[in-house]
């Protein structure tokens, strides 16, 4: 259904449009995006609270809002592997009140796992920046009975009709990169969905499932303090936050290289200058020492100026698309 602007509709316009099914969207015009933002700012977040999505989105909000003089706040919007929360913030209203913390499988992986997504990553939104990148790990239980990633995979392939892998639903980051992992180990395990990593982890800790694939920012303190098991991470170089975990290739599992990245969105017409205000402020959150320390000590990778804004994001994101898509349907996961 076509959206026009209150700015650009005299009262007699609106009841006109109305009339012939138009819906007026409380889209802001230049005044409007002088004076933006005027009040909270919604950031929401389509995994559970405490994952590495949210960890993330907390780091930058808390930032944004001291640059922005308003508060961001987070919504935890869970389900469909972050598809529900992607779909309320595309259908949110454009006025730059309402944002969304989306990553390589809400804006990338979904497009090949649901057929009938209900938004279009690269049509939907307007990118707004990549706020970090994060390499993904191979972890498991504490007492998974493998010393190393070899004893990993070959135990996996013994046991398969009674391992638990954990993920955060199909279409997240966690699903897709164990698609990968669990492509190039020719294995089909039980799949454990949670809504997040964060419960996911939680769950693991725990023994009550094997093993996951999940972005490093949820992992460095369980590594480091031996709470779970680092088998490998899926990246050429080792990580300066877990210099002892090997790569991949060190590990003798080449095939597997899977990072992923998470970045901000804007619901579709959301008006330039509100989404340069956001890019710009997430810039300055990006500059900052203390936001940096906190992102870098948990192993995320914080783009380059190169790799900043909001054009450096709309082609990550078509370029993404193009690099699952294939990895998903050689999966078999979709029919
Ligand atoms: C989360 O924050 O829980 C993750 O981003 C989920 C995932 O995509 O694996």
């Amino acid at each position: 259904m076509a959206r026009i602007s209150q700015y650009m509709a005299s009262k007699a316009l609106l009841s006109a449009a109305v009339a012939v099914g138009l819906t007026v969207s409380p889209m802001a015009g230049p005044a409007a995006a002088q004076e933006y933002p005027s009040r909270v700012i919604n950031m929401i977040v389509p995994f559970a609270a405490g994952g590495p999505t949210d960890i993330i989105a907390r780091i930058v909000g808390d930032h944004m809002s001291k640059t922005l003089k308003q508060a961001v706040v987070i919504e935890n919007v869970v389900g469909a592997g972050g598809t529900n929360g992607s779909t309320r913030a595309a259908r949110a209203d454009n006025d730059g009140y309402t944002i969304i913390m989306g990553h390589m499988g809400t804006h990338a992986a979904s497009v090949a796992l649901y057929p009938k997504l209900a938004y279009k990553p690269d049509v939907d939104f307007e990118p707004i920046g990549l706020a970090a990148g994060t390499p993904i790990l191979i972890v498991a239980k504490k007492d998974f009975p493998a010393k190393d990633l070899k004893e990993f995979v070959a135990y996996v392939k013994a046991n398969t009709e009674k391992m638990n892998a954990a993920h955060a639903g199909v279409g997240s980051v966690s699903f897709t990169t164990c698609l990968l992992l669990n492509s190039v180990m020719q294995v089909k395990p039980i799949a454990v969905p949670f809504n997040g990593t964060g419960p996911a982890l939680n769950a693991l800790l725990g023994s009550q499932v094997d093993y996951m694939c999940d972005q490093i920012v949820n992992l460095v303190p369980h590594i480091k303090s031996g709470t779970i098991k680092a088998y490998a991470i899926g990246t050429p170089e080792r990580n300066p936050a877990l210099p002892d975990v090997p790569t991949s290739k060190e590990a003798g599992l080449p095939d597997f290289q899977a990072s992923a990245w998470n970045a901000l969105f804007a619901p579709k017409g959301t008006p330039k200058p509100i989404v340069d205000k956001l890019s710009a402020a997430l810039d300055q959150a990006l500059d900052d020492e203390g936001v940096r320390k906190r992102l870098l000590d948990l192993g995320s990778d914080i783009p380059g100026k190169d790799r900043r804004g909001s054009q450096a994001l709309g082609n990550l994101v078509k370029s993404e698309i193009a690099k699952w898509s294939p990895i998903i349907k050689a999966s078999g996961a979709v029919n």
